[in-house]
Parts: structure tokens; sequence; C-alpha cells
């Protein structure tokens, strides 16, 4: 399927204008300290670039790489560590920042994982929150869209690595039809 034929399901315009109100929140939480985002790859890669630039308080930025998913559009179930942090998070304020939230296993895992390394506090932030899906309950701090369960791609979000650049949110359900 071209991406030319794939329907938009949240135009680049709401996206930003949501980004920049979690940009703002998030400002407003944190006034006058600084704050450390872990940025799930690849599929945070857009949100991350987008948010941190509407975030105007002092902070730093890592990346963590993660799969769950393998090349299926179901979770495997189990997370794979691929890519560790660069920076220490002992000590910092973390917000863990990713895609979407669908069943929950890879955000859990997430905050486990920079909780355990000792961070001061660990809250989340996800673009597309699909709640019907949840297996593991996880704190969604700040959610930019919750969404029904479809298979959204765009913005970062891939089907099997493609449609990562479209500057909009699309679905595919069922996803076999992407390929
Ligand atoms: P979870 O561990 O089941 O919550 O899955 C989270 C990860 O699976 C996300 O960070 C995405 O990378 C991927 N994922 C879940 N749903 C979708 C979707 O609809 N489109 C693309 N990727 C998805
Ligand atoms: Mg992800």
């Amino acid at each position: 399927m071209a991406s030319s034929e794939l329907e938009v399901l949240i135009d680049a315009d709401r996206i930003r204008r949501r980004v920049e109100e979690l940009g703002e929140e998030i400002s407003r939480d944190y006034r006058g300290g600084e704050l450390h985002l872990v940025g799930v790859l690849r599929g945070a890669l857009q949100f991350m670039r987008d948010l941190s630039a509407a975030i105007g308080i002092p902070k730093t930025v890592d990346y963590i790489s993660v799969a769950s998913y393998g090349n299926c559009s179901r979770s495997s179930g189990h997370v794979q560590l691929r890519m560790e942090l660069s920076e220490s998070v002992a000590g910092k304020d973390i917000l863990i920042v990713d895609d979407i939230v669908d069943t929950g296993i890879t955000l859990s895992w997430m905050v486990e994982h920079v909780r355990f390394r000792g961070a001061r506090s660990v809250k989340t932030c996800c673009l597309l929150d699909k709640p019907a899906r949840r297996t593991t309950a996880v704190p969604l701090d700040y959610v930019g869209f919750p969404i029904n369960d479809l298979f959204v791609v765009g913005y970062g979000l891939d089907y099997q690595e493609k449609f990562r650049d479209l500057p909009f949110i699309s679905f595919v359900s069922p996803p076999e039809r992407l390929v």
C-alpha cells in the first residue's frame, strides 16, 4: 500500500498543537527543576524531537532502544534491551517518552529499569494510548491522544519499519493490509 492511500487519523496540525500543550504542561509541573528525558527508540524519535523543543525548562535528553514486537504487529510479551542509556539516571527526575502504549509491557519495563538505576522520580509521557489493549498496568502521566484499538503508523510509528516518516498518524486494521 502506498503512503498516499493512507487515511489520516490525526493530522500534523493537531499533533503539533497537542505536543505544544504537553510541553507547556510539563514545563509548569517541573518549574524550577531540571528534567532528564528518556526517549524509547525508534518510535518516539519524532515525538521526542518536537516535545523537547516545546519544554521550556532546562533539560537533558537520552535514548534507549528496546524491542517487544519483533516484526509482528502484536506484542511478544517480553522486552529485549537493544541499546542501553548513555547517561546515568541516578538522582535525576526522569520523564520517559514513548510513542504509544499498547499492552503496557514496554513502558512498565522502562519504568522499572529507570527506577532500579536510582532515578529520583519517574514519570511517563506517551503520544498515543490504546487503553483497550492494556494487560500490564502502568501509570501514564501525560498522554497526547487516547485512541481505539487500531494499528497506527506515522510520526515515528512503523509497521515493519515502514511509514515512520509520515507527518500525520494513520491507521490500518488489520495491519496485514500494509504489507
Ligand atoms: P506495548 O509494550 O504492547 O505497550 O507496546 C509498545 C510498543 O509497541 C510501542 O512503543 C510501539 O513501538 C509498538 N506498538 C504498539 N502499538 C502499535 C501501533 O499501533 N503501531 C505501531 N507500533 C505499535
Ligand atoms: Mg516504541
